[in-house]
């Protein structure tokens, strides 16, 4: 049996990157009956910039709903929110011991973020990357899906857990970190050198998972691209056009060899209009079942508070495992 756990912040839009890279391969490897798997809304991770109230309590909501919608099932995955299951603050605390002040200055997405947020550079942006290995180590993972973005903290996550072993014997499991193959790099449709991102302030580089058909379509046709005229996959010389045959690839389940020779001869312009519909059609269950899961909170509800309990049963013992070794009097 492997444990599989990841986690998505509940901030700003899910993306069609987020659906496809992320959480469509989280419920495919559900299913593996060989897998156990834990997904959890990172909203401990998602104050390190500041939000409105009344912001974080509805896009937690949300993006429950969207897990859901997803087809990420209660009755075989755990799914809960990070705020919910205390140990995970606990074991940050702890880890932070064990976690060299140096280490977390030289990580890029500290300094990236840090950049970005000059005026708000608090003490749990740079300890991120602890809290993320808190996450993971609590539950014996195996396994992380992730985006390459996030290997970096993987990285570290193993060398927290390795150092602690060291010292102790044998308290964490050492994790891997996996990029999953499908929907890997689904680029920005405004900036396709760059990642698409759930921040970007430009709503016509991102499509939301929530966007409506019309709204799909107009992205895709605004798509930037190249001054050629056919079409190849050459993500070097031809970004944009490698984007949006990846991304069609992904939607009519075939792969990119395939996908670019259907293409053989199509305009640009017909090449956009056939990857919006795609995603069109591959959105619309989905979106229906968002839309009735949105409006039954008392199930969500139900949904989240189980997942809850059950997160922290397991967290607890890996918890207690790590302060006994550490040589805390017993309560
Ligand atoms: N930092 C991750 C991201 O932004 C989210 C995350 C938090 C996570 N905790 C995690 C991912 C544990 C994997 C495992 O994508």
């Amino acid at each position: 049996m492997k444990t599989i756990y990841s986690a998505i912040q509940p901030s700003g839009i899910m993306t069609l990157g987020n659906y496809i890279g992320a959480v469509n391969n989280w419920r495919a490897m559900q299913s593996d009956a060989g897998n156990k798997c834990i997904f959890a809304l990172a909203d401990l991770h998602t104050i390190t910039v500041r939000q409105r109230p009344e912001d974080l309590l509805k896009n937690s909501w949300s993006f429950y709903a969207l897990l859901l919608a997803v087809g990420i099932d209660v009755s075989k995955s755990i799914v809960y929110m990070q705020s919910h299951v205390h140990q995970h603050s606990e074991l940050a605390w702890l880890l932070n011991c064990y976690t060299y002040v140096g280490e977390m200055n030289r990580m890029t997405q500290f300094k990236d973020k840090s950049a970005k947020h000059s005026d708000n550079i608090n003490m749990g942006l740079m300890d991120y990357p602890v809290l993320m290995a808190a996450d993971i180590l609590l539950y014996d993972t195996d396994l992380v899906p992730v985006g390459y973005d996030q290997l970096q903290h993987i990285e570290i996550t193993r060398d927290i857990a390795l150092r602690v072993n060291n010292i102790y014997g044998d308290v964490f499991k050492v994790p891997e970190g996996f990029i999953p193959k499908v929907g890997a790099k689904i680029m920005s449709l405004q900036d396709p050198e760059s990642k698409m991102s759930k921040s970007d302030p430009n709503p016509n580089a991102v499509i939301s998972c929530l966007d409506a058909p019309e709204v799909i379509m107009k992205k895709f046709k605004r798509a930037v691209t190249d001054s050629d005229t056919v079409i190849a996959y050459d993500p070097d010389n031809k970004a944009g056009i490698s984007n949006l045959l990846r991304i069609l690839a992904v939607t009519e389940g075939k792969s990119v060899e395939e996908t670019v020779k259907s293409c053989e001869g199509l305009r640009y312009g017909d090449l956009k209009v056939r990857v919006g519909e795609s995603v069109v059609e591959m959105l619309r269950p989905f979106q229906s079942e968002y839309a009735r899961l949105i409006n039954s909170m008392d199930y969500l509800a139900v949904c989240a508070k189980e997942g809850a309990l059950k997160a922290s049963d397991i967290a607890e013992k890996t918890l207690a495992r790590f302060k006994s070794a550490i040589g805390f009097a017993a309560k």
